[in-house]
């Protein structure tokens, strides 16, 4: 077994709530528990692709205050650069996957602790195996789409983030006699929109899993009035499409481009088919910051004492999960082989459907 003395920390991919307390998790244990050094890389692997390498030594001392309760990640991260196409000035792409290694080795590191989501997931365990990195991950993504977990860091906080918004929305609803359309995060699952429309009581939900039929929204709508309700709520995930199945994106300044648009796209078509007067607000990144909710900073907490125990182990190649109330690990390989979509034979579809919730189909 590999002797551990110095071990890496970096967080990659779109930040989400619970980071921190992850960092925290794992400095604790790495220190106290085992007496090794912890190395914070700084943005993911790009601070493994600077020269000299962009990291901090963290200490205890950081985590006296604040930072357990902080959103964000204290390391940075960035969710662009592949580095084994990595975009460069002139527009070229380049494999710098060679310089993340020699990083890595040039920090004389043991092991890396990687929190990310399922595309960091991949991209990580190819440099880890390409440059003998022993490699352990933990999974985070607001959009809960990592599989054998069955929560992601981040994911509850989204879910809390999003219901409030639901909880803001009925009474203005309510007032106005409107139709309000929320639309959340997600990418290609449903899994916040679905969980926050029960949780928030939604008349309708779109998710991408499920197609849907402006006919079936406009029935719900109609059925709703001839029980004298004059407004409804309806949660719509980002990664839904046009009734004709066009995708809808936005293009950010600089060319990035990201799911979004469905949220006004079904206010508009659902004033057309119903008459009502409808309102859209799109939550974005809200779900991704501020505080972690409690359950969030527990679960990160067990990741990360979890992650630095599989490195004392000689356990590498592996991502903590949490399955039927346990903190378990399974395989990298095995995560990347499948995907998480919303299980529509599962307890959380056949909830809504048992509400009365309209799920568009
Ligand atoms: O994967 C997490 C996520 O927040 C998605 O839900 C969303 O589509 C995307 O990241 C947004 O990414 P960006 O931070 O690049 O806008």
């Amino acid at each position: 077994m590999a002797t551990i003395k110095r071990i890496g920390l970096l967080t990659s991919g779109g930040d989400c709530a619970g980071l921190n307390a992850v960092i925290r998790a794992v400095v604790h244990r790495a220190i106290e528990g085992y007496g090794w050094r912890v190395f914070g890389i700084h943005e993911g692997t790009m601070g493994l692709m600077r020269r000299p390498v962009d990291y901090e030594e963290l200490s205890l001392n950081i985590f006296t205050g604040n930072i357990l309760r902080m959103g964000g990640t204290i390391l940075g991260t960035t969710n662009k650069g592949d580095p084994f196409a990595f975009p460069m000035p002139d527009g070229t792409k380049q494999d710098r996957s060679g310089e993340i290694v020699e990083g890595y080795h040039e920090l004389a590191l043991d092991a890396l602790i990687m929190i990310g989501g399922d595309g960091s997931l991949r991209i990580l365990r190819k440099l880890a195996l390409q440059g003998g990195i022993n490699m352990v991950a933990i999974p985070k993504t607001i959009d809960n789409d990592v599989p054998f977990t069955e929560n992601a860091v981040g994911y509850i906080t989204a879910v809390d983030v999003a219901t409030e918004a639901l909880d803001r929305l009925q009474p203005t609803a309510a007032s106005h006699n409107r139709v309000m359309v929320l639309e959340l995060m997600g990418r290609d699952n449903g899994h916040i929109a679905l969980n926050t429309g029960i949780a928030g009581g939604a008349d309708v939900i779109l998710i991408p899993e499920i197609p849907y039929t402006l006919d079936s929204i406009k029935r719900k709508i109609e059925a709703i009035r001839a029980q004298g309700r004059s407004f409804a709520l309806v949660v719509v995930a980002e990664g839904v499409k046009t009734e004709n199945g066009e995708p809808l994106t936005v293009t950010e300044i600089g060319g990035v481009i990201h799911l979004g648009g469905i949220g006004h796209y079904l206010g508009r078509r659902i004033a057309e088919v119903t008459g009502a007067e409808t309102r859209v607000t799109v939550l974005g990144h809200t779900q991704r910051g501020g505080m972690p909710s409690p359950r969030d900073r527990i679960f990160a907490s067990a990741f990360g004492v979890h992650a630095v125990d599989l490195i004392a182990a000689g356990k590498f190649d592996r991502m903590v999960a949490w399955s039927d109330r346990r903190c378990i690990d399974v395989p990298i390989a095995e995560v990347i082989s499948r995907q998480h979509p919303v299980d529509l034979k599962g307890p959380v579809v056949h909830t809504a459907r048992g509400l009365g919730i309209c799920l568009g189909d």
